[in-house]
């Protein structure tokens, strides 16, 4: 069984547990009786993982109702101070009304029309202006809607089958990518697909010199982010590596930053760690969380790009591309990478030291702006769990498994709540683990 259908059995599972319990009368009342008319009409009730829930059952609500600058509210009325951020999609706040406000004029006067609106032309000269080494632009809707396509391109341009990519990496939900499909896809989809460790350079160079003649394309998010575990950053080495190794072999360079985006460098991602890519792919906080992301590339690859079949019913709205153009003047008014890091700052220092105070070795890793923390005690993540979950019950949204995000929206004060609730979470695991020590558990 897939990790995935485990966390969904265990969630069904725990349901009737939490039902003999009586949570059902707790403060995640409504959020219960949704995700119980969700069963019978949605499989799986809500599909993905996309819930804390599945994972510690009773402390995180199954359906949100509403979100204003770094808050969600669920359907029961909790508030949260959230680090998820709409997995990653919200970088100026949710609400905000420089963004919302361009945005919903825009949909009164005509969203999705036959041709394009001219907020695509000025996007893509936005977006052309300011991210590093790029020439061109053309929008989709998704993240795995631009990795498919940046792939694709690779491949046809080159001629060649053969995508390298990380062990553990995310581009996307599609077959070809995804970590999640049945062995029938994996076995027809990812055949020409390679995968190496992270960093790794000479598995990397072992991999070119098997399919030498072979390879279309490398694929990498700007840094590791694999779920569950800590996330590395790229050595120099590497970056190095895979740019020699991608020129000797006539093989694209792309970098996936859908996730990262402009939340390490307004010029991307690549700009930060010195990387210079063919492809670029972005989406996620584009628009701060409304329907659009982008394939960029080099003037190498304009041709091919420009004979290539890129369509989609809904990819030419002009809703997201006035938001996005909004979200970028925001962004960069409200101080950009460098405020997003200086926030970040201070949540990776107090929560290492509140983690020491309580005689845990919790770390956080990836950029600041991104940081996940793990214990290094803790072998399969039931430490994080419980963290997350003594969080979530003094409002924080921090997910156990994923990544987490800052945004734009959030303020010191946010910071010192969340430290404060941190104090006393670290403080409960530690008397959790004292009281399992004395049972002899
Ligand atoms: C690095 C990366 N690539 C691709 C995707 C896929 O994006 P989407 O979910 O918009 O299809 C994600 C989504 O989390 C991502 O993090």
């Amino acid at each position: 069984m897939s990790k995935v259908a485990d966390e969904r059995s265990n969630a069904a599972g725990s349901l009737a547990g939490e039902r003999r319990a009586g949570i059902s009368g707790s403060r995640f009342a409504a959020s219960m009786a949704y995700f119980e008319r969700a069963a019978k009409v949605i499989p799986g009730g809500i599909y993905g993982s996309k819930s804390p829930g599945f994972l510690v059952p009773g402390h995180f609500p199954y359906y949100l109702s509403r979100a204003q600058g770094s808050r969600i509210y669920d359907v029961d009325g909790n508030e949260f101070i959230d680090y998820l951020c709409g997995y990653g999609s919200q970088i100026v706040g949710y609400g905000n009304p420089a963004v919302d406000g361009p945005a919903l004029e825009q949909a009164r006067k005509g969203d999705l029309l036959n041709q394009p609106h001219p907020a695509m032309v000025e996007l893509a000269e936005r977006l052309v202006g300011l991210v590093d080494g790029m020439d061109w632009a053309v929008f989709v809707k998704n993240g795995t809607d631009a990795t498919t396509l940046a792939t694709s391109i690779a491949r046809a341009d080159t001629g060649k089958q053969i995508i390298v990519a990380a062990e553990g990496a995310y581009h996307g939900a599609a077959n070809w990518c995804s970590t999640n499909v049945f062995p029938v896809f994996t076995q027809a989809e990812q055949r020409d697909v390679r995968f190496f460790p992270y960093n790794d350079v000479q598995a990397l160079e072992a991999l070119f010199a098997e399919h030498r003649g072979r390879i279309a394309c490398i694929i990498l998010t700007p840094y590791h982010h694999p779920t569950y575990k800590p996330q590395q950053m790229p050595t120099p080495e590497f970056i190095a590596a895979v740019e020699r190794l991608c020129r000797a072999e006539g093989a694209y360079f792309i970098v996936d930053d859908i996730r990262a985006n402009f939340r390490l460098d307004m010029h991307g991602s690549h700009r930060f760690f010195g990387a210079h890519p063919d492809l670029v792919t972005m989406g996620k906080a584009l628009a701060n969380g409304y329907p659009i992301s982008v394939l960029l590339g080099r003037d190498s690859l304009r041709k091919t790009a420009s004979s290539f079949f890129i369509t989609g019913t809904y990819w030419m709205s002009a809703v997201p591309m006035i938001a996005a153009l909004a979200t970028l003047d925001e962004m960069e008014r409200l101080g950009g990478a460098a405020r997003l890091a200086a926030l970040g700052g201070m949540l990776k220092e107090g929560l290492e030291s509140l983690g020491r105070e309580a005689g845990f070795c919790a770390r956080v890793s990836g950029p600041l702006a991104i940081p996940y923390l793990t214990f290094d005690e803790d072998t399969d993540l039931y430490l994080n769990q419980r963290f997350c979950a003594a969080m979530a019950d003094r409002g924080v949204f921090l997910h156990p498994h994923h990544n987490w995000f800052i945004s734009l929206a959030h303020t010191e004060e946010d910071i010192a709540r969340t430290l404060d609730a941190a104090r006393e979470a670290f403080r409960e695991l530690r008397q959790q683990a004292r009281g399992a020590d004395s049972s002899g558990g």
